[in-house]
């Protein structure tokens, strides 16, 4: 910061993480002055300890499996071992490239950046460093961590996702706590880098979050490629000594292991940032707004991890520009949040956008819901690639696909298409029309559709 450094801005945003980032590319965009406020590195744990960096080692692990398994398919190669110090290099290189990218397109877009930790001291003001910026409308982004529970500390050879992916070796035998999202890629990458794998899940089923056929998909894919699943299983504790861990389970079972990686959330980062004092209405930290993202309190808005709901990168992204056009006066329309599309980048992938079948008969009723399973073993592309899953289709009756869920191997680059079927309202007869290529894996999604729509191709009746 310099002397010339603006104090005063039409937007002043703290946090410069996904939400944050692409508020602040929006609203330079319609003309508004952006102040943002960014204590540790601009992209936030999306880029530097979140999506990006667990995507770069799902994909080294998929090489992995690829060697491992080169010879089903004619090709004579083998795994001679994982190089951690390796991968992390190639995984630091794509996060740097595109480090060095979105600092640039900030500064393209005129938006100061403040350096250092900001609080909010008043409703149109942040302080940064003994300074006092503020901001004609205020902008909290900032995020999440990475949870434990309470009694077990982090430390040692009890890690969370910050630690696990900057580990320079390969663990021989990992205990996983908390069959989510976080939970199941890592078991997935470590499971294809050879560890011996065993995940703890407090509900009945892994991915407890998204319907219950993939759930069940998924638990059989992971225990044929041999890692151990625990569901309805509590956690009671953790002993470490110098060669490993010992997690005992409510049960009075134990399973030793190298680690343990707690993965059972991540809660907001509110706390100690001035909300509550400045009268947000915070619950369990989480700040609550309305459907228009403001807070209700001056004209302070909140994006990303810290609004109760899905805590995805691509949520904050729209969230972002949502909240820039609100205030530009360009009147957006609000985000349906059951419409953002999930994918889970496991092998096998999770694809999901929409109801559940048990929401959907929730909202609809028990009659008025009609599903459907395409399975991927009528596909050309699947069966060339060697995956099994299949695609889940949820309608309502006579009335629109209100929610898809898709299982296998590269599933979720099929969630583009999803997610406008969803989102557009669009019914079984008016997708079935639409020619999809041979052999893509994107044809079992036009498959599903002619099937539900009365007219299977390559399923049976
Ligand atoms: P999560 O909420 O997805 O999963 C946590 C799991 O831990 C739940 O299934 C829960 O039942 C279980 N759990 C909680 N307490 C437990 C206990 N005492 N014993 C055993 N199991 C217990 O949270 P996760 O996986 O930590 O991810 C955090 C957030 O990050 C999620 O909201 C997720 O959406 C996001 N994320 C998204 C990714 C993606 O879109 N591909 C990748 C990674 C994270």
């Amino acid at each position: 910061m310099t002397e010339s450094t603006p104090r005063s801005f039409d937007v002043l945003i703290l946090g410069g993480g996904s939400g944050g980032y692409a508020t602040a590319l929006r609203a330079s965009q319609l003309g508004l002055t952006v102040g943002l406020v960014e204590e540790s590195k601009l992209g936030g744990t999306c880029l530097h300890n979140g999506c990006i960096p667990t995507k770069a080692l799902l994909h080294a692990a998929e090489l992995a499996d690829n060697a491992r398994e080169g010879a089903k398919y004619g090709v004579n190669t083998t795994l001679e071992g994982i190089d951690m110090p390796a991968v992390n290099k190639y995984k630091q290189g794509v996060i740097d490239r595109l480090y060095r990218g979105l600092q640039g397109l900030v500064k393209s877009r005129k938006v100061t950046m403040i350096e250092g930790t900001g609080r909010l001291v008043g409703p149109d003001a942040i302080e940064v460093n003994g300074e006092r910026y503020t901001g004609a409308n205020i902008v909290l982004a900032t995020g999440s961590y990475a949870r434990s529970l309470p009694g077990l500390e982090i430390g040692g050879r009890v890690i969370t996702s910050d630690q696990a992916l900057g580990m320079e070796w390969v663990p021989q035998s990992a205990v996983v706590l908390g069959g989510g999202v976080i939970g199941v890629e890592f078991a997935s990458v470590w499971k294809s880098f050879g560890t011996d794998v065993t995940v703890v899940e407090a509900l009945p089923r892994l991915a407890p979050n998204e319907d219950e056929a993939l759930s069940k998909g998924l638990e059989r894919a992971f225990k044929k490629r041999g890692i151990t699943v625990k569901t309805g299983a509590r956690f009671s504790g953790v002993e470490q000594s110098e060669a490993g861990v010992k997690v005992s389970l409510e049960d009075g079972s134990t399973i030793e292991a190298d680690i343990l990686l707690v993965a059972v959330g991540r809660g907001p980062r509110t706390q100690g940032l001035g909300y509550e004092e400045q009268g947000l209405r915070v619950d369990r930290g989480f700040v609550l707004t309305d459907d228009r993202l403001h807070t209700g309190v001056g004209n302070i808005y909140a994006v990303g991890d810290i609004v109760p709901g899905l805590q995805l990168a691509h949520r904050g992204f729209q969230q972002g520009i949502f909240v820039a056009e609100e205030i530009a006066g360009l009147a957006p329309q609000a985000i349906v949040e059951s419409n953002i599309p999930r994918v889970t980048y496991c092998e096998p992938e999770l694809g999901s956008v929409g109801l559940t079948e048990a929401q959907a008969k929730e909202q609809y009723g028990e009659d008025k819901v009609k599903a459907l399973d395409y399975n991927l073993g009528g596909n050309g592309k699947s069966q060339i690639l060697g995956t099994q899953g299949f695609i889940k289709l949820v309608r309502v009756v006579d009335g629109p696909v209100v929610g898809i869920h898709m299982l296998g191997a590269r599933v979720g680059e099929q969630i583009g298409e999803a997610q406008l079927i969803v989102s557009w309202d669009a019914h079984p007869e008016d997708v079935a029309p639409l020619i999809h290529a041979h052999p893509t894996q994107n044809e079992a999604l036009g498959e599903a559709h002619l099937a539900l729509a009365g007219k299977p191709l390559h399923a049976h009746d």
